[in-house]
């Protein structure tokens, strides 16, 4: 298959080039270059060095015999894209290019917006340049398992069946997302499912679990992928994975009974691949939820810390006041039948490719320790209360000034202004 991948300079962009290209797929793609922009606005940097984007494309051509057509292009550059689009007349076109940070889009009024615009706007372009130059390629778009925040139900696969005053339809199952950049995977979603309708694409919309794992090749380092851990780009995985590896005790928020469905990056690559060589008829919208397992974050702390003092590292889990405004005790049942019938069988098990990630970290404490001050959370749901003299009681005692829900503040004393402590 010819295969586009838009966002292939990303964390799951890169890798997935090299494994369909290793499976005898050909490959392309576009990226505006943003995720790296993006951490370096954090103040903060990838623990695994990534390579410029042109010793990337060499190392491809070196390694692989074959060159990888790539556009430096921002999606909403609706020109561009339907230029590279057409240039490569793809069979399956795998949608990456989004700000994936919640974290990110809850900065400020500037950041929700700029997120909001980025993926929305980046997907209804997309969904315009497949029509107008592939519409019969076979769209992947990469939603979030976020999307359906935490319902006190079982969480089917995209739709459900329901009953109302007699009568009975399959519908989209609620959405309830927690962030507004789980919002804008909600309203792409729809976008996408209403072009099927609209216009018979056909597309799989695939819910992804939180993905964590390394890719590092060995003896190409330009072909590795970028691994962050900053509070915004940093996954709980991946942050408390580099926590270990600086000596850093691991910090779960609140109380870590938060469940979430997760994968690792070599099941997410498998994954994808099983998506794209089984793609539904025109027209069709599908959706799957991609995850392997379901745990807490608390038992996620929990696996690192036992994989790093399999290593030798001894490491301590040390919670802090979580900053998000999220269901903590909650019901989580996803289902996940999708994958495993199209063939989905999981790889190594979680805590082995723990292992394997903190190992691929170990030469990298260094690059960690020196943006360690980006590991602790500033960015809150919430903001914080007015800093200012108390305010006087009222004479009669209403309208009295309470502070605000600060339960889901961090423990950084009220400084948090909701920015990021540091801006590049
Ligand atoms: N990594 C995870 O754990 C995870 C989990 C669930 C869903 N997802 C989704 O998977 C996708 C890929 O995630 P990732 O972790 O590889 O993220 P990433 O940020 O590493 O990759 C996204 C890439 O797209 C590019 N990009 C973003 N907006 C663009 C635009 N408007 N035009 C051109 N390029 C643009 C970025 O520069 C980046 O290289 C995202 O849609 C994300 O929401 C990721």
């Amino acid at each position: 298959m010819r295969v586009f991948i838009a966002g292939i300079d990303g964390y799951l962009g890169w890798p997935l080039a090299q494994h369909l290209t290793a499976r005898g797929h050909e490959t392309a793609g576009v990226d505006a270059l943003l995720r790296r922009a993006w951490v370096a606005e954090m103040g903060s940097d990838s623990a695994v060095p990534v390579a410029p984007i042109d010793e990337r494309l060499a190392a491809f051509r070196e390694h692989f015999h074959t060159s990888l057509p790539f556009t430096p292009a921002n999606l909403r550059d609706h020109d561009a894209l339907g230029r590279a689009l057409a240039a490569f007349a793809p069979d399956a076109v795998v949608h990456l290019a989004e700000c994936p940070s919640a974290p990110y889009s809850m900065i400020d009024h500037r950041h929700a917006q700029f997120v909001q615009d980025n993926n929305v706007s980046g997907t209804l372009g997309l969904l315009f340049a497949l029509r107008d130059h592939c519409p019969e390629a076979h769209l992947v778009k990469l939603g979030s398992m976020g999307e359906y925040g935490t319902p006190d139900m079982d969480i089917p696969e995209g739709f459900f069946e329901v009953e109302f005053r007699g009568r009975r339809d399959t519908l989209p199952f609620p959405r309830q997302a927690g962030s507004w950049y789980h919002w804008s995977k909600v309203f792409d979603s729809q976008n996408v499912a209403f072009a099927c309708r609209l216009w018979g694409l056909r597309a799989t919309d695939v819910m992804q679990g939180v993905v964590y794992g390394s890719w590092c090749p060995a003896g190409d380092p330009r072909l590795s992928s970028r691994l962050d851990f900053d509070e915004a780009f940093g996954t709980a995985v991946h942050r408390f994975c580099c926590q270990a590896v600086i000596g850093h005790p691991l910090s779960p928020y609140g109380s870590g009974t938060q469940r979430r469905g997760v994968l690792s990056l070599a099941d997410a690559l498998q994954c994808l691949t099983l998506a794209l060589e089984n793609p539904p008829e025109p027209g069709a919208y599908r959706v799957f939820n991609q995850l392997r397992d379901v745990r807490s974050v608390a038992e996620l702390a929990e696996l690192v810390r036992a994989a790093a003092h399999s290593l030798g590292i001894d490491a301590r889990i040390l919670p802090v006041a979580n900053p998000r405004a999220e269901a903590e005790g909650h019901h989580y049942r996803p289902d996940s039948n999708e994958l495993p019938r199209l063939g989905f069988r999981p790889s190594a098990p979680i805590e082995e490719e723990l292992r394997r990630l903190i190992r691929d970290l170990l030469p990298h404490a260094d690059r960690i320790a020196a943006h360690a001050d980006r590991l602790p959370p500033t960015v809150r749901w919430r903001p914080a209360p007015p800093v200012g003299p108390p305010r006087p009681p009222h004479p009669t005692g209403k309208g009295r000034h309470h502070d605000q829900d600060t339960a889901a503040g961090p423990a950084d004393g009220g400084r948090g202004s909701g920015r990021p402590a540091r801006t590049a």
